[in-house]
This record gives structure tokens, sequence and C-alpha cells, in this order.
């Protein structure tokens, strides 16, 4: 793994979206994992800027976003469909067809997962994941548990992840179901670039990088991954 520490959570946007920017330069149909969350916002601004200055296009580019809430559809205001595209999506040139989601409401959701699982191999794979980190140590929604997973799958949300969301949903009443990509088909990600800022972050990145690995602290697992890049402010950075 690689660790920068940087002053400000914009600085680690702009790094973040130039690693983007320079990967759509060399191959402009590459194929972005997203995710939602705080930490990624300043990088999507980023991106966002370098876009509407005509330095980048996404028109070539696939995206796979990691997680999806169930039991809200995807025109929920919750919804990680909803908050990509307005964080990112709508002030960019993707192509909708070209925007992948786990769909949280499929019947079927062990099916919806093969499905997502064998579309992002058949586009090749992902050639740069974006993570966050929760406070728990969770990527994705994969929550501290007794066995890493492997592919995609249906995932109840851990008190410690539902404490951290509710605050976006009205009441506080939120799902407590999601699907979610595996931890190994996180990484299977040719690169992986994981955002952490705030001093709530500091404990699960310090476990993440000096504990051993094991599936109680999801994101250890990148200590495995050559191509970790940990971009931390100071505050996240605080136990190491
Ligand atoms: P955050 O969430 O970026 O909103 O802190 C990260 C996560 O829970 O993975």
């Amino acid at each position: 793994m690689k660790i920068s520490v940087y002053d400000t959570k914009e600085q680690i946007g702009a790094e973040v979206a130039k690693i983007i920017a320079d990967l759509i330069k060399r191959k402009p149909d590459c194929v972005l994992g997203l995710a939602t969350g705080a930490s990624p916002i300043p990088a999507y601004k980023a991106l966002i800027e370098m876009y509407k200055k005509g330095e980048i296009s996404f028109k070539d580019v696939t995206t796979f976003n990691l997680d999806e809430y169930c039991q809200i559809p995807r025109s929920d205001k919750n919804s990680y469909f909803t908050f990509m595209h307005e964080e990112l999506f709508d002030h960019i040139d993707i192509k909708e067809e070209n925007v992948n989601f786990l769909d949280g409401t499929a019947q079927d959701a062990a099916q919806e997962c093969k499905r997502y699982d064998a579309l992002i191999d058949k586009k090749g794979g992902i050639d740069l994941q974006v993570l966050g980190i929760g406070n728990n140590a969770h990527i994705g929604f994969n929550e501290p548990t007794e066995r890493f997973s492997s592919g995609s799958y249906k995932t109840k949300l851990s008190n410690s992840t539902i404490e951290a969301n509710k605050m976006y949903f009205q009441n506080g009443e939120m799902p407590h179901y999601a699907l979610t990509m595996g931890v190994s088909g996180i990484c299977k990600s040719k690169a992986i670039v994981l955002i952490a800022t705030g001093e709530k972050k500091a404990q699960a990145v310090y476990n993440m990088i000096k504990k051993d690995i094991t599936p109680h602290v999801p994101a250890s697992i990148l200590q495995r991954h050559d191509k970790t890049a940990v971009f931390l402010d100071k505050a996240a950075a605080s136990l190491l």
C-alpha cells in the first residue's frame, strides 16, 4: 500500500481526480469502479471541473458502483443511483448505458449479483476502483465478519454503518440491507484508490494498515493488493 497524507480534503480530491483523469487520457474506454459517501465528493467535483475545461471526456468510460441499498427504488433521493447522478454523472458526458449499478430492488438478489459480476468480467474488469472506508473498516458494504466475501451479494448493514448513514434519511429510517460487490471482487481491480478523512476514520485506518489481515477489518485485505494507494488527511492518519 502506498500511503499519502494531505492537509485538506480538496487536495486529496485534486490528487485522486488527477489519477482518474490520467487513466482516462491513457485509456479513454477505461472501466471505473466508483464509491458513494462523503469521501470521494471532492474528487468528483475536481473531475467535473476538468471535464468543463475540456481536459477529459467520459464518453467512452464505463462505471460500476460498489453498492446499492435494498428496499428503495433508484428514483429515491437516497439511492446511490441518485447520489452518483447528482454528484457526478449529471455534470459530465458519460453515456447512461455505460453507468452500472446493482439493482437493490431485484426480486432475485443472487441472480442480480451474478449478472453484475459477469458484466464486470465482460467489460474486462475494473481498471481503477475508488473506495471510502467505514468507521468499522468496511469497504463497499462488506461489514466486519468471519469470512471474506467473494462475489457480489446481499448484506445486512451493521449497527455502526446504520448509525453513520442514517443522518441522510428522513426520520433516520434507512434500509438495513444492501447489495454490494464482494471483497474478492474489489480486489480484482487492477488499481485501487482509498480515501479517508476525519478523526472518526483514524482507528479504521490504523487497523487497515497496521493490524493483521482479518475479515473483522475488511479493508485490511488491501495490504495484499500491491496497487493500492491510500489518501488520508492528518486526522485520519493521526494514529499511524
Ligand atoms: P463516507 O463513507 O465516505 O461517507 O465517510 C465511507 C464508507 O462508509 O465506506
